[in-house]
């Protein structure tokens, strides 16, 4: 008679409080398989993290930043090819192609979990792995969801602190039996007995970020940065959760929630939408021009927004972040002053530069660089390497901070039913074409110009200026199925409430004859969003166009900018002109086009309709 196989040893390490026996046995197996020395829970508290980011300096990973000018804060230098979210290295890996869609990266699942078998086989060795339960929304919201990370990096660790709520509370609202999303991060670096470490380990030969939205799981090898490694954001907020959302009935958007405060005390929520780069964070904390100081912006959130169908028959919005990972150059006092204070401490900053007396600095933080700067690599730099075009901060340079930092959080940002949204925004940077501001008639409509969302990609990506990049909801990246499908479920939640939010298109960066920006943009947005705000309450007019309705000159506020914005110059922002518009058109259906038939009959009708109303 055989002998039962003997159960595999829990190698799991966990403490009493986890007392979850999947999450225990998920664990056990991930270190079977990874083979780390060690097995680490994160419990979250404040004196782990101290002790983590003790021992990234210990081991070169961090600078301690001074602490008279920068308190509690550390800069971290990545490995320079190890900078960026990789999107050619991205994967949705769903059990058919075409549900992944024209617009992802796909590789047949059981190939790649060969694949992943394969590379993550003693990618641990020599590190410790640490296990994070983490909470993206407040912890038990019904809009929340729990993911557990696993990663072999302690930066990886400290960032999630702050981005996530993580530690014990997690794990112990996890109980013994609730859902969780497995991810396992490994900067794919091993270390044979008595190597020594390098400061930023992760692999220069491969990466692999991978989704199987299926089964709800993550895989991330090779990277130690940003989104590919901080898998509750990209990954788990947006690619993994638009994948339940479609399946339950909500939305996870690339959006940022700010609140708007009338004198009177009403309050407005807005959810905008804006491909990377086109300043999300400044609008999230906005600060109203002095003309418009009776009026307050609060943040909810800055890069992503949960929206659910609520009771009251609006749609209802959570951040599920608690903490900002921000793009560092161009963030000044003139640009955005409740990040600047936000900054002032208890920041890890990612690949900026350092001045002399132990402060960081980056491209756009003052006019005029510091006479001596050490650069995100680690080397001296003046002024005049700035004049020969060498960057002093990475242009991805980041800042990981908590979101209760910001000065201009909403007093409901940690509400768990969350805020009522009343428009939704969708924004590129376009130099022409596209007006300042429209609202959609129908949600149909909006939907169209939402799908349709493109933005001019910058000379630093593709060599020229003024390539439109089609970027549908600012999702492109980030829509986790076949877009096709997405641009359905979008159409379908605007019946799923009696009270759908309206929906706007902004443009903050058309520029004249000249190429320069007729809009002053920052806190002057303030006047596009007083009007949307006030649209929303039924209390602002506008014009029909052939594209929405559009405000007529006199439905702004002007008060304060009467000697910057003529009458004449809002015409140019204003103007719908039909030749450009023909093109703009000819390019939608080039996105279209892509999507087959998985693209919803109700856009293609739209299209039409644009031809026709544009022609008339
Ligand atoms: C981000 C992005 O980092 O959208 O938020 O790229
Ligand atoms: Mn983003």
């Amino acid at each position: 008679m055989n002998a039962p196989a003997a159960a595999p040893a829990d190698q799991s390490n966990a403490p009493a409080w986890v007392r979850h026996r999947r999450l225990r046995q998920w664990v056990s197996e991930v270190a079977r398989l990874a083979k780390p020395d060690r097995v680490v829970w994160c419990d979250g508290s404040q004196s782990e993290y101290d002790r983590l980011c003790a021992e990234l300096v210990a081991a070169g990973t961090f600078v301690r930043l001074s602490e008279k000018r920068r308190p509690n804060s550390y800069l971290a230098r990545s490995h320079p090819t190890d900078v960026a979210r990789m999107e050619d290295r991205t994967f949705i890996c769903s059990a058919k192609k075409e549900d992944a869609g024209p617009t992802n990266n796909w590789i047949d699942p059981l190939q790649m979990r060969q694949t992943l078998n394969r590379l993550f086989d003693g990618c641990m060795r020599g590190r410790t792995m640490y296990v994070m339960p983490f909470s993206m929304g407040p912890i038990g919201s019904h809009i929340a969801q729990v993911g557990v990370e696993i990663s072999d990096s302690a930066y990886v660790a400290v960032n999630m602190r702050l981005m996530t709520r993580m530690g014990r509370a997690v794990a112990e609202w996890l109980a013994e039996e609730r859902d969780f999303v497995p991810c396992v991060h490994s900067v794919g670096a091993p270390l044979a007995p008595g190597q020594k470490d390098v400061p930023w380990p992760c692999n220069e030969k491969e990466k692999w970020i991978v989704h199987f939205p299926e089964t709800r799981e993550i895989w991330s090898y090779g990277s130690g940065y940003g989104g590919n490694a901080l898998l509750g954001k990209k990954c788990l907020a947006l690619r993994i959760a638009s994948v339940m959302a479609r399946d339950e009935g909500w939305l996870a958007e690339h959006m940022l929630i700010l609140g708007m405060q009338a004198p009177s005390g009403e309050k407005t929520y807005i959810a905008a939408a804006f491909p990377s780069a086109c300043g999300k964070t400044n609008l999230a904390m906005l600060i109203p021009p002095a003309a418009l100081s009776s009026w307050k912006v609060t943040t909810i959130g800055e890069d992503i927004a949960w929206i659910k169908p609520g009771k009251d028959g609006r749609l209802h919005a959570i951040n599920p972040e608690s903490g900002l990972f921000g793009v560092a150059p161009g963030t000044s006092e003139q640009t955005n002053p409740n990040a600047m204070k936000m900054l002032e401490s208890n920041v890890i900053f990612t690949n900026v530069a350092m001045t002399p007396d132990g402060d960081v600095w980056w491209e756009g933080m003052t006019e005029q660089p510091p006479a001596r700067l050490i650069d995100w690599q680690g080397k001296e730099w003046t002024p005049q390497d700035g004049e020969n075009g060498r960057l002093a901060a990475h242009a991805n340079s980041r800042f990981t901070v908590a979101a209760s930092q910001c000065p201009s959080m909403d007093p409901s940002w940690e509400d768990p039913v969350g805020v009522p949204i009343s428009a939704f925004l969708f924004g590129g940077r376009r130099s022409s074409t596209i007006p300042l501001v429209v609202e959609a008639p129908t949600w149909e409509d909006g939907v169209y110009m939402a799908a349709t969302l493109g933005s001019e990609t910058t000379a630093a990506i593709t060599g020229k200026l003024g390539v439109v990049r089609r970027d549908p909801m600012a999702m492109l990246a980030f829509c986790g199925y076949n877009m096709g499908d997405y641009f359905n479920h979008w159409l379908k939640m605007g019946h799923s409430v009696a009270q759908p939010p309206r929906i706007y298109r902004v443009n903050w960066f058309r520029r004249d004859a000249n190429g320069k920006f007729i809009w002053p943009g920052f806190g002057e947005n303030m006047r596009v969003l007083l009007w949307i705000a006030q649209r929303c309450l039924g209390r602002a007019s506008g014009m029909e166009t052939p594209l929405g309705i559009m405000p007529r000159f006199e439905d702004l506020l002007w008060t304060g900018l009467e000697k910057k914005i003529s009458p004449a110059q809002y015409a140019e922002l204003a103007r719908v002109d039909s030749a450009a518009w023909k093109e703009e058109l000819a390019s939608h259906d080039e996105l279209f086009g892509k999507l087959g038939e998985r693209l919803p009959e109700a856009l293609e009708a739209r299209r039409g309709r644009m031809h026709e109303k544009l022609a008339a």
